[in-house]
């Protein structure tokens, strides 16, 4: 048998390789505490499952869905990014529903990118665009996010070469691992770079809903002419603690939402209906739930904001997203220090280079862990003070 080279160049998904890990300790007998993946502990709300249980119950959605989605779902998305961003779509046209944005984004690359197209991709970040990218044949260019500029990329130090050659501009705000949040003002000077290269942008958004202290996150389109040049990917998973349903939209420019519609009625049969249902319920019904999800999230920030501070990390709070993205000291590399929070403390953080290069010096810490979880990390981190790094040992 001849695997594609596509295979072959494809390393372990960051996240399987930690699990492995994690069921190895946790096999050893280890109380193993994970900040691991961003995946919300706590439930679906109730009203939205009531509503997934009845509609699973009715036969009309035992059948194969339609590939764009139900128009309700889709009528209701737009309504919905109306009502958050001021944003006015055309449910027919500018939305289209996805099973989950990991999906979608999956898909675009396969919309925009032929062999030997450049995607340029932001370092770090989510593993997904670079991914993509290489199944279509491209390349990327990474674009360094750096403390320095609020981990936002300096696109004006992308060489006009590779920006000529570049189909697509994957960005993401808040941002997955940074929790680096952007301004209108940076999105506008987005749209200005991406008409004067002719470049698609592709802003992923699944964590504009996870936002602490009054902060209001922005959505790519309301910059002026976004809607000209961009699609945004959305989720359901994040905001309503529904990653296991698999959920989520494309909304923006008419022809990239066309396009992907087209790869995707070819490749999947679109999101169990009852499902779509339970979105229906989730962006329709009252959103306190989100307000109350946050309130979690901001005390747990807070309390591991304070821990590792505590123990000689410098860690700035996030506005927004579900993690914290600390700076090591000097000496280590995040995997080892990665390795050593297992080892010795049994606590589960990702290493920063694993969304990159860029992110080498710097551990990310989920907040979707239970309270009874974190008290016993935070114990943990209480009474560790962290050795000396290994050559100077
Ligand atoms: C930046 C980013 N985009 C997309 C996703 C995937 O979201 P979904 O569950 O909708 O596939 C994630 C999940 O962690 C993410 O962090």
């Amino acid at each position: 048998m001849k695997l594609a080279q596509r295979i072959h160049r494809l390393q372990p998904y960051l996240f399987m390789e930690i699990s492995r890990k994690i069921n190895e300790r946790r096999a050893a007998g280890a109380d193993v505490v994970t900040f691991a993946i961003g995946d919300p502990d706590l439930p679906t709300p109730s009203h939205i499952l009531r509503r997934l249980l009845e509609a699973a119950q009715d036969p009309v959605n035992h059948r194969y869905p339609e590939s764009d989605g139900l128009p309700e779902f889709r009528s209701a998305i737009a309504r919905w990014y109306h009502q958050r961003f001021g944003i006015a779509l055309d449910p027919d046209k500018e939305v289209l529903p996805l099973i989950g944005a990991k999906e979608g984004i999956g898909h675009m690359a396969l919309c925009l990118i032929d062999p030997g197209d450049v995607g340029l991709v932001p370092d770090p970040g989510y593993p997904v665009y670079a991914i993509g990218t290489m199944f279509a044949g491209g390349e990327s260019y990474f674009m360094p996010l750096q403390e320095e500029n609020g981990w936002l990329p300096d696109l004006e130090a992308i060489p006009p070469e590779v920006a000529r050659r570049a189909k697509v501009l994957w960005l993401n705000y808040p941002n997955n691992p940074t929790g680096a949040v952007a301004s209108l003002d940076f999105f506008r000077e987005v749209v200005k770079f991406a008409k004067r290269y002719n470049i698609a942008v592709c802003h992923d958004g699944p964590y504009t809903e996870v936002a602490f202290d009054g902060y209001r996150p922005v959505s790519f389109l309301q910059a002026e002419g976004a809607m000209d040049v961009g699609i945004e990917f959305h989720s359901l998973s994040k905001t309503y603690n529904m990653t296991g349903w698999r959920v989520g939209m494309a909304v923006g420019n008419r022809e990239l939402v066309n396009a992907l519609m087209r790869v995707k009625s070819n490749l999947d049969s679109g999101i169990p209906q009852a499902i779509q249902v339970a979105g229906i319920e989730a962006l329709t019904a009252s959103q306190a739930c989100v307000q109350e999800h946050n309130a979690i999230y901001v005390r747990r920030r807070d309390n591991l904001v304070q821990a590792l501070t505590r123990l000689g990390l410098r860690v700035i709070p996030p506005k927004a997203s579900l993690y914290v993205w600390a700076r090591i000291p000097e000496g280590y590399t995040s995997a080892t220090f990665a390795t050593m929070l297992l080892e010795e403390q049994d606590i589960v953080v990702t290493p920063g280079a694993g969304y990159g290069a860029y992110g080498e010096g710097y551990i990310r810490l989920s907040l979707t862990l239970s309270d009874a979880d974190l008290e016993r990390a935070v114990a943990r981190l209480a009474n560790w003070h962290i050795p000396p790094p290994p050559r100077q040992r």
